[in-house]
């Protein structure tokens, strides 16, 4: 309702509205005292129908009982409309919202899981991990928070980073997995296009880069490629095994953020990329990041160290 740019739409609505209900209330008393069509010469009282034999219909105005209860919804449905937000874009008396409702629950949530998690949040985050019911909430939230990026089953995919292996743009331990979680992350790769020359350097590289982790490639090609790599030394390393403080990946390895094959790798030696991982401070809060870091280092841990289940 408030998205209108003027109060055509809410006066329309109301009136509307009003209208319809007052066209019950007509109805119902235009009907209150109707009789049906008489057939000459009957019994009074009834219609004139008739069936086997006896059977007569009454002519009587409809129950008084039946169109009470059609006055009170109308009653209703009017004291409804004042109490509360129905009328257009009127608010109603009692001032009520569902967004104050649910402020109301968060509240309610927060005092009664609020000493649970602020408990967790004093502990050490590989504790936490082997706490079962830490890891069940952290699960939960999870499900809630991060599964549409990553997956529900925290695998990922093209992009969005597996998070049950081994492999970390940023470092897989609790406190940096809780600081990626708490203020997010961007991994930029600039376009390297211009640096190295041509397209055929650009498939040069991206040969080499194969090379390095053992993946099917062109081994001339590569052997070109490999004299261009300079260029990249800078951020994914000389052996291109990544730099974590700014999340460039690991090449040599075969997991791949963005696919391995080779038009995949030159797409973005040319276009370059540029990757958010949103940060969550302000929205969950520490100590929910912090039973959802916790979480997410015991997927890539020994499960001898988290509970049976
Ligand atoms: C809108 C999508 C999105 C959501 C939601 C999201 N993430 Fe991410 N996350 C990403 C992307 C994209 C990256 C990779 C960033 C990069 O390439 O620099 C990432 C990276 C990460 C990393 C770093 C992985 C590594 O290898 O270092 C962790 C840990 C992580 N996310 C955990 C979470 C958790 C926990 C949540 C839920 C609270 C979450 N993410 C929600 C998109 C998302
Ligand atoms: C300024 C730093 C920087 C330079 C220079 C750079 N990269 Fe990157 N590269 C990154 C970052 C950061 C990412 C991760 C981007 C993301 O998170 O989406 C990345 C991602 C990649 C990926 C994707 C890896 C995957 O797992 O899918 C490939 C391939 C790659 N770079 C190859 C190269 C090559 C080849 C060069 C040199 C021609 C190069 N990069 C130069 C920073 C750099």
């Amino acid at each position: 309702m408030a998205d209108f740019t003027n109060s055509f739409w809410n006066i329309y609505i109301a009136v509307l509205t009003l209208l319809g209900i007052v066209g019950c209330g007509l109805l119902l008393w235009s009907q209150s005292t109707v009789k049906g069509p008489v057939e000459p010469g009957c019994q009074t009282g009834t219609t004139g129908h008739v069936w086997d034999d006896d059977l007569t219909e009454l002519n009587t105005p409809m129950p008084r009982w039946w169109m009470c209860m059609f006055y009170i919804s109308i009653v209703f449905g009017l004291a409804y409309l004042l109490l509360y937000p129905g009328l257009g874009a009127y608010a109603g008396k009692l001032g009520w919202k569902s967004s104050s409702v649910y402020q109301q629950e968060l509240r309610k949530a927060d005092s009664d899981y609020g000493p649970l998690f602020a408990r967790y949040l004093q502990q050490d985050l590989k504790a936490v991990a082997a706490d079962p019911q830490a890891h069940a909430i952290g699960e939960r939230l999870f499900l809630t928070y991060c599964a549409q990026c990553h997956g529900s089953d925290a695998r990922g995919s093209k992009g969005f980073p597996n998070l049950t292996d081994k492999d970390w743009l940023y470092g897989g331990d609790p406190d940096v997995i809780k600081t990626t979680i708490l203020h997010g992350r961007n991994g930029r790769m600039p376009s390297m296009a211009a640096a190295l020359g041509s397209d055929t350097d650009v498939e040069n590289v991206a040969n080499y880069v194969l090379s390095l982790s053992g993946s099917t490639h062109d081994p001339i090609k590569a052997i070109f490629g490999k004299s261009k790599f300079g260029a990249c030394m800078g951020c994914h390393g000389p052996g291109g095994t990544g730099n974590q403080a700014i999340g460039a990946p690991n090449l040599s390895d075969k997991i791949w953020l963005y696919g391995g094959g080779v038009e995949t790798i030159m797409e973005t030696i040319r276009k370059g990329r540029n990757n958010t991982m949103p940060a969550f401070q302000d929205f969950l809060g520490e100590a929910k990041v912090h039973v959802l870091a916790a979480y997410v280092w015991s997927l890539s841990n020994e499960k001898s160290s988290l509970p049976q289940q």
